[in-house]
């Protein structure tokens, strides 16, 4: 509505738009299609069966070959990019099984390269907190505290061990300083310059990634206020996390939690000219969820909308939980 408009009522016009089906559908400009969605999976090492995780229902934690065949199904639907996180058999001080070459993420990461090769593209977590006993994103000090430098220097060795399995990408979600530049210059003089950065650029320390934690097998001592975002607070902060990251070498700048965010989303899509992705986290997938099955509200729509206005923010791609359920219901 233009100003004059508003100064003078009588000469707005009545709108003309009629609402049947094909006009709506004329008048969209936002779509949701498989391919811009990312499927996160969870494997467990030495796991025998597929198992449910009880804060996320409809999601399991897998072995290599559950894994497998949940790809072939998501592939029949066009998803073919999977977000891989590891729980090893034996958690440490270190996170020995993360820079392990037959370690849980290595391992399942060759598995389904060799599988599918180029038809899938795989990004497994690069962090320490599932590999870790206190369950925080890097190792500790003699303080206690997380120790930044020592962390980042793992996480590069981590990123090429993941590179040498066939990792298309890594995705840095650990929130330490320095860390994309470390990993693009391992990746580099390791012979893998192919290999992308998806980096957790704007990640806030939120309660929305309580059943993730149920997931991965973490019991966290404390909370991770001193290496995340902190939720209350400017945007500039937001955007000065995404501009550090894509100083150093990131390919793809990622807000989460999603649905929360949206703000966050919009203005790194207006101020960054790399793709924007969201992660609508397990949190946001478990109250959908938790809340459709009480009957309350429908889960189909529920993320149908959620899933719009992420797009609509201007995310190119989506990790969320609930990817196969969509692509599934957009090729019925
Ligand atoms: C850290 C990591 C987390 C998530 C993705 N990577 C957890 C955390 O920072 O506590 C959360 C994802 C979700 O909640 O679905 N490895």
């Amino acid at each position: 509505m233009n100003s004059k408009a508003e100064s003078n009522l009588d000469s707005v016009r009545p709108r003309r738009l009629r609402r049947t089906p094909a006009i709506r559908s004329l008048l969209s400009k936002t779509y949701i299609h498989s391919n811009n969605l990312i499927l996160p999976i969870f494997i467990k090492e030495g796991l025998k069966n597929k198992t449910p995780i009880p804060s996320m229902p409809g999601v399991f934690q897998h072995n290599t070959k559950s894994a497998e065949k949940l790809i072939e199904d998501a592939l029949e639907v066009g998803i073919f990019s999977f977000a891989l996180f590891g729980i090893p058999d034996k958690k440490d001080l270190e996170g020995k099984n993360a820079i392990d070459p037959n370690g849980v993420l290595q391992s399942s990461v060759s598995s389904i390269k060799d599988k599918f090769q180029d038809a899938v593209t795989v990004i497994p977590d690069l962090c320490l907190d599932e590999f870790l006993i206190h369950g925080h994103c890097g190792v500790l000090n003699s303080k206690n505290q997380v120790d930044n430098d020592a962390t980042v220097a793992i996480y590069a060795e981590m990123a090429v061990s993941l590179a040498e399995a066939g990792a298309d990408m890594v995705a840095p979600s650990g929130m330490m300083d320095g860390q994309v530049k470390a990993i693009r210059q391992a990746l580099d003089e390791n012979g893998h310059s192919d290999c992308s950065i998806l980096s957790y650029s704007v990640k806030f320390a939120s309660s929305a990634y309580g059943p993730f934690r149920d997931a991965v097998e973490v019991n966290l001592t404390g909370d991770r206020k001193t290496y995340q975002q902190d939720i209350q607070r400017s945007y500039q902060d937001a955007l000065w996390e995404a501009q550090l990251d894509e100083a150093e070498g990131a390919d793809i700048l990622m807000v989460k939690p999603a649905i929360f965010n949206l703000d966050i989303i919009n203005k790194l899509e207006a101020a960054f000219n790399l793709p924007i992705f969201a992660y609508q986290v397990s949190g946001e997938y478990s109250m959908i969820k938790t809340c459709a099955d009480a009957g309350y509200i429908n889960y189909t729509d529920t993320m149908y909308e959620t899933l719009n206005s992420i797009f609509r923010a201007g995310a190119t791609a989506v990790l969320t939980y609930g990817a196969l359920d969509i692509a599934r219901h957009l090729n019925a």
